[in-house]
């Protein structure tokens, strides 16, 4: 058998990695400025991280949601206390894509309505209703058929007068917009899609899974717009590549037996690596600096003239330019060893390094783009 070819691949294999490096099969040293689309958040291999997983793995792995799993609520816990949503409830699956059709299904539930109100650009995994709420049409099947309305970010116009209908179960809205971009409703579109959602009894999910974790500067990119949504997404960070998502769901949601379930979904395994990457975060004070690696970064950007402007927040960031970014990444990662991303924006570099980076590695990644750019610009030059 061999692999459903559905990755465009770059020719690089890693082994190991520790921090902010990834070595290859070659040997070749890479710095992670992309953390493998913004999962790596407390860094490649944390020696407690590798403890928590090494030891659960050895004691009890999986047995499945019908027993006690004392892990879960432990982990429940101190996510509410990290992100100041203690008196929500968590519901924990696998990936993000898992934790939106949960919320959206969860909304389904609560309203018993069905339309979806999503947003230009965004993008909010592959499961069939969170596929229809992913403005992308060429990842849409005919059997992802959902009732899905896209607006622009930061129309108020069309946001009162699509929600004022009285249809809608939900809103979905990235904290910060990943895939499309790093665009983000400013504050005064969040109040408002927060307060016409009570006005309409209208569900208002927080997409935060990749601008969740601390990634903004705050543990959830939307505690800047001073909202609280009725549930908020998670995966990515969350795990530090251990796969798991969750919902956090307000106290006004009504659990019952059956409603939702899953089996993988917070096993003993994946509860450890979860549990371990807060104690991290909280241990290495991983939130509060990432403001300060955010200033510093900005500031090197902006000694660069080919950098028109910088995308995000936190360590969620994009450097636009004003030329499509696809051979600078190629040229950032065999020649000068670093790993960025990209996004449908085609001029826009995504940058999304462990939280743990630090102000040399900073350094690097301006030394690496710096070369980078010259040898484009040179290439661009002979080809003209
Ligand atoms: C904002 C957002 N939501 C949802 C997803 C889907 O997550 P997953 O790939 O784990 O299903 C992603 C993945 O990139 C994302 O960036």
């Amino acid at each position: 058998m061999t692999l459903f070819d559905v990755y465009p691949l770059y020719d690089i294999t890693p082994v190991k990695a520790f921090g902010a490096k990834v070595f290859d099969v070659k040997g070749r040293e890479f710095l992670d400025f992309y953390g493998g689309h913004g999962v790596i958040s407390i860094g490649h291999s944390h020696p407690d991280y590798v403890a928590a997983i090494s030891n659960q793995a050895a004691k009890l792995g999986f047995y499945s949601n019908s027993i006690k799993n004392p892990l879960q609520e432990e982990l429940a816990a101190k996510l509410g206390q990290l992100s100041g949503y203690e008196d929500y409830t968590l519901f924990l699956c696998n990936s993000g894509a898992e934790a939106n059709e949960n919320a959206l299904k969860l909304a389904s539930f609560h309203t018993g309505k069905s339309k979806v109100i999503a947003f230009s650009k965004s993008f909010h995994g592959r499961t069939s209703a969170a596929v229809a709420a992913t403005d992308n049409k060429s990842i849409v099947a005919p059997i992802n058929n959902h009732e899905v309305v896209f607006l622009p970010l930061n129309d108020a116009n069309a946001f009162v007068s699509e929600i004022s209908k009285g249809d809608a179960a939900c809103v979905i809205i990235e904290g910060i917009q990943g895939v499309g971009g790093l665009d983000e409703a400013d504050t005064s579109f969040f109040q408002l899609i927060s307060a016409e959602c009570k006005k309409h009894n209208v569900v208002l999910i927080l997409d935060e899974i990749q601008s969740g974790y601390g990634r903004s500067g705050k543990f959830f990119a939307h505690q800047y717009h001073d909202i609280q949504p009725d549930i908020i997404s998670v995966a990515k960070g969350m795990g530090n590549g251990f796969p798991i998502g969750g919902i956090l769901i307000s106290p006004d949601f009504k659990a019952s037996h059956g409603l939702l379930g899953t089996t993988f979904g917070g096993n003993h395994l994946a509860c450890a690596a979860a549990l371990s990457v807060l104690d991290v975060i909280q241990k290495e004070n991983l939130i509060h600096e990432v403001n300060a690696k955010n200033d510093y970064f900005v500031k090197k950007a902006s000694a660069f003239p080919e950098v028109k402007k910088v995308k995000g927040r936190g360590l969620m960031l994009g450097l636009e330019f004003d030329f499509e970014i696809a051979d600078l990444r190629k040229t950032m990662i065999y020649d000068q060893g670093i790993f960025t991303g990209n996004a449908s924006q085609k001029n826009l570099l995504r940058i999304l390094p462990p939280l743990s980076i630090t102000f040399e590695e900073i350094d690097l990644f301006f030394d690496g783009l710096k070369q980078a750019l010259a040898k484009v610009a040179s290439a661009q030059n002979t080809s003209v």
